[in-house]
């Protein structure tokens, strides 16, 4: 089979990288020519791990390459896919869809036989349908089908999730494009993942559900672990305690600084949006919105109170900028919120990030960036762990403790253990445990 793959951003380049993986002739196509002249040299413009053997062992076998040229990317394909970024329009929170008509509009152009025309970016309900009313007023004469295949992968570990997924959602609105959907899928047949197919709507609106279901979850979880903090109860043991009920599940229950990234923020306030403007508001949403944003901002306080309730003057050591760990996406991660307020405060802000440091440098001005973790430490009055890497687990907490002036840690991940932390003669605070 053959698909060309419209946009190598993230989901574009894992879902084109994976499919070719699949047996699937790929060609991803990209206005940026800076970055189709750096993929077709091999070099990945994201952090994620495993995508470069992946993309380099593809193009060495001839099933994946890139190029500029869509109407060349599109001869022969069974289905063009639509992976361009929707991101958030500024002032309203709807999703700006410019980029996803414009690659329709595109698409129209260079159609020659029977194709499906799929998106896989996250776009609000009704944008497959105006997707194929574009393509028609284009080219009336066009061979074609729309259908909408949301992509569930998480940053950090996008290959795993796209090879092993827990199902496949496919909205299609013939027979013949659902048939092409699930043959592009058929390795995934052997694994028994299951495979939903629905109508256009739904499948668009699943993809919102699922993105905004699990924003409240943890948004749950955080208010627990605040009021597990009054009453001096555990989280952790909270969480494990509803979450072995099989319909609650484990996962997504982890207390933290609030989520960040390029997915919930900007599809909970889409969906909110989408929700207010057909008369059907999402109010348990509206709230989980408004109570994240409020938590990021929160978090600097915490950090300000355990250095005794001001840090003017101080110097705060941060252990991880990037919204969680594996990733250099700095986008709406709760550092930005966190970071600024210490400086407001009158903080020098000395900071260590295993990957998203050259991006945070952009957007965090005035920071000290540190060459390792230790490098943060240095005569800091407090440590503050923001993102969760694996490297700042396990750090020799007999250093650490020598490093900084006093031994104030923050922890908005949880990676350590109060008691542990205790012994070893720390002022130790994190989320929702018992000090
Ligand atoms: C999320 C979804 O998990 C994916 O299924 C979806 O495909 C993706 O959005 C998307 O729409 O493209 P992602 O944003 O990469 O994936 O990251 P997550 O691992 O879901 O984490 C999101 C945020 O929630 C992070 O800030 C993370 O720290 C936070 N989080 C997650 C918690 O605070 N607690 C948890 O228990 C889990």
């Amino acid at each position: 089979m053959r698909i060309a793959m419209i946009g190598t951003g993230y989901v574009g380049l894992v879902s084109g990288a994976c499919f070719s993986e699949f047996g699937v002739h790929v060609t991803c196509v990209d206005k940026d020519a800076g970055k189709i002249e750096r993929l077709k040299r091999g070099e990945i413009p994201i952090y994620e791990p495993g995508l470069d053997d992946l993309v380099a062992r593809n193009v060495a076998a001839g099933r994946l390459s890139f190029t500029l040229d869509l109407k060349e990317a599109m001869q022969g394909v069974d289905a063009v896919f639509i992976a361009v970024g929707t991101p958030s329009r500024r002032g309203d929170g709807h999703a700006d869809l410019s980029y996803v008509y414009g690659a329709a509009e595109e698409i129209a152009a260079s159609l020659d036989h029977y194709t499906v025309v799929v998106t896989k970016s996250t776009v609000p309900v009704g944008t497959g349908r105006e997707v194929a009313d574009i393509i028609r007023r284009v080219r009336p004469d066009a061979d074609f089908d729309v259908a909408s295949n949301p992509e569930f992968l998480r940053e950090g570990s996008a290959i795993g999730d796209f090879m092993r997924p827990d199902r496949v959602v496919i909205g299609a609105t013939s027979d013949r494009a659902g048939e092409v959907m699930r043959r592009l899928y058929r390795p995934l047949y052997l694994i028994e993942t299951p495979i939903v197919i629905t109508s256009l709507e739904t499948a668009e609106l699943t993809k919102y559900a699922a993105n905004t279901f699990l924003a409240a979850k943890i948004t749950f979880i955080n208010e627990i672990a605040d009021l597990c903090e009054k009453v001096g109860a555990n989280v952790h043991d909270v969480a494990r305690g509803i979450g072995l009920d099989g319909r609650i599940g484990k996962k997504f229950l982890h207390p933290g600084p609030g989520y960040g990234g390029s997915c919930f923020p900007k599809d909970t306030l889409a969906l909110v949006r989408t929700a207010q403007q057909v008369g059907s508001p999402l109010r348990i949403i509206e709230t989980v919105v408004d109570i994240n944003d409020k938590r990021k901002k929160q978090m600097a306080e915490r950090i300000i109170a355990a250095c005794g309730g001001s840090v003017a003057g101080k110097t705060v050591a941060v252990l991880g900028v990037a919204f969680k760990p594996n990733t250099d996406d700095m986008r709406d991660s709760p550092s930005l919120d966190i970071v600024p307020a210490l400086i407001e405060a009158g903080a020098t802000v000395r900071a260590f990030d295993p990957a998203a440091m050259h991006e945070a440098a952009k957007l965090l001005p005035g920071v000290e960036w540190a060459k390792d973790a230790y490098g943060t430490l240095e005569g800091a009055d407090c440590v503050a762990i923001l993102t969760e890497w694996n490297e700042f687990r396990a750090l020799d907490l007999r250093r650490v403790k020598a490093l900084l002036k006093a031994p104030v840690m923050v922890d908005l991940r949880n990676i350590y253990n109060p008691d542990d932390m205790a012994q070893a003669g720390f002022v130790y605070s994190s989320i929702g445990r018992p000090l």
